[in-house]
């Protein structure tokens, strides 16, 4: 098994789509360029939903026209439906992610759309992707808890899961949304899915609500994921997953990978600095304890 992890740093898009206080794009445009020069090798960058339902990212086309693109940097952007698309390559996107749900009610909360009808939507999305030669990723959220319907059953999971890869996404994120689940339920998770779609092409993305999330990607990577959703200083959320917190904070990642001896190929000292200088401009807390640490050391 490699020991190279792959994180995707999704601070920018799921970091701050869920901040109240609209951040100017000037500061979203230097947290991306801060990122590039970590050693990440994908930064999501924005999202090209609608800005009604999400306000904080309204500014995608800027963002995307501002930002100091690094060769050997994927700069992937969540797309919910053909408009999105059109618009995310208008902007120059390369790499875009679809979303989906493994419950029903968090889905039509989330899109206005119950599971399938969302999985049509993107029928037209990965056919001109196929044709224009973008990557596509595909998440399942809620596949440990929903904040609606309680438990998720594995088969529900497995079931969206295995169609985004059918249709055509060359990686499935799997979304614990509310971070309400802990290393034995995440690697049972996994498994199921890994059954039914390359274990290569799956990646864990982890809210932190529990403080559940690094214990997760721990027994996670024990079964051979290698592909690790992360956001700087611990920053996200769902505007539309109740009782959401940030996601599990990329210097945290980091630090615990290198220390079982994995690689990455980032600068923690710079990653941190970059987590340290958002939550300056974010005003608050920096939810990195790695990140509060080396500041003190
Ligand atoms: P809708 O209101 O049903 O859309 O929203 P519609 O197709 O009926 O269109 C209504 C209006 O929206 C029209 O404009 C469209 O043009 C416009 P009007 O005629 O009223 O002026 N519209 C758009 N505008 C710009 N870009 C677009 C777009 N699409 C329609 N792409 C929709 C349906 C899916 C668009 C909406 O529900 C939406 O944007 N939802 C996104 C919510 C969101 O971003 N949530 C957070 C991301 S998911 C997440 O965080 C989970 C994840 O991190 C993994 C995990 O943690 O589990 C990925
Ligand atoms: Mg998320």
């Amino acid at each position: 098994m490699s020991d190279f992890v792959r994180i995707v740093e999704v601070g920018p898009r799921d970091g701050l789509q869920n901040e109240k206080q609209q951040v100017a794009t000037a500061d979203k445009i230097a947290l991306i360029d801060r990122l590039s020069a970590t050693g990440l090798r994908t930064i999501e960058a924005t999202s090209f939903v609608s800005p009604k339902w999400v306000p904080q990212l309204a500014d995608a086309a800027e963002v995307m026209a501002g930002i100091a693109r690094r060769p050997g940097i994927a700069y992937p952007v969540l797309v919910p439906n053909e408009q999105g698309y059109v618009r995310a390559l208008a902007a120059g996107a390369s790499e875009v992610a679809v979303f989906t749900a493994a419950s029903e009610q968090f889905n039509r909360t989330n899109t206005n759309a119950g599971i399938d009808e969302s999985l049509q939507r993107f029928a037209p999305v990965l056919e001109r992707a196929r044709a224009d030669g973008i990557a596509v990723r595909g998440y399942v959220s809620t596949v440990l808890g929903c904040p609606y319907q309680g438990e998720v059953p594995l088969a529900d999971v497995v079931r969206v899961a295995r169609a985004l890869h059918a249709m055509g996404c060359h990686e499935i994120s799997l979304g614990d949304t509310i971070g309400v689940g802990t290393p034995r339920k995440a690697r049972a998770m996994l498994r199921a899915v890994a059954a039914e779609v390359p274990m290569a092409a799956l990646a864990v993305h982890f809210h932190d609500t529990y403080g559940q999330a690094l214990a997760n990607i721990a027994a996670c990577l024990e079964d051979g994921v290698r592909v690790v959703d992360s956001a700087v200083a611990g920053t996200g959320g769902c505007p539309y997953a109740r009782g959401a917190s940030g996601n599990v904070a990329s210097e945290d990642v980091v630090y615990m990978l290198h220390g079982m001896g994995m690689d990455t190929g980032i600068d923690l000292p710079a990653l941190a600095d970059t987590g340290r200088w958002l939550a300056g401009v974010l005003g608050r807390g920096n939810g990195s304890k790695a990140g509060l640490a080396m500041a003190r050391s």
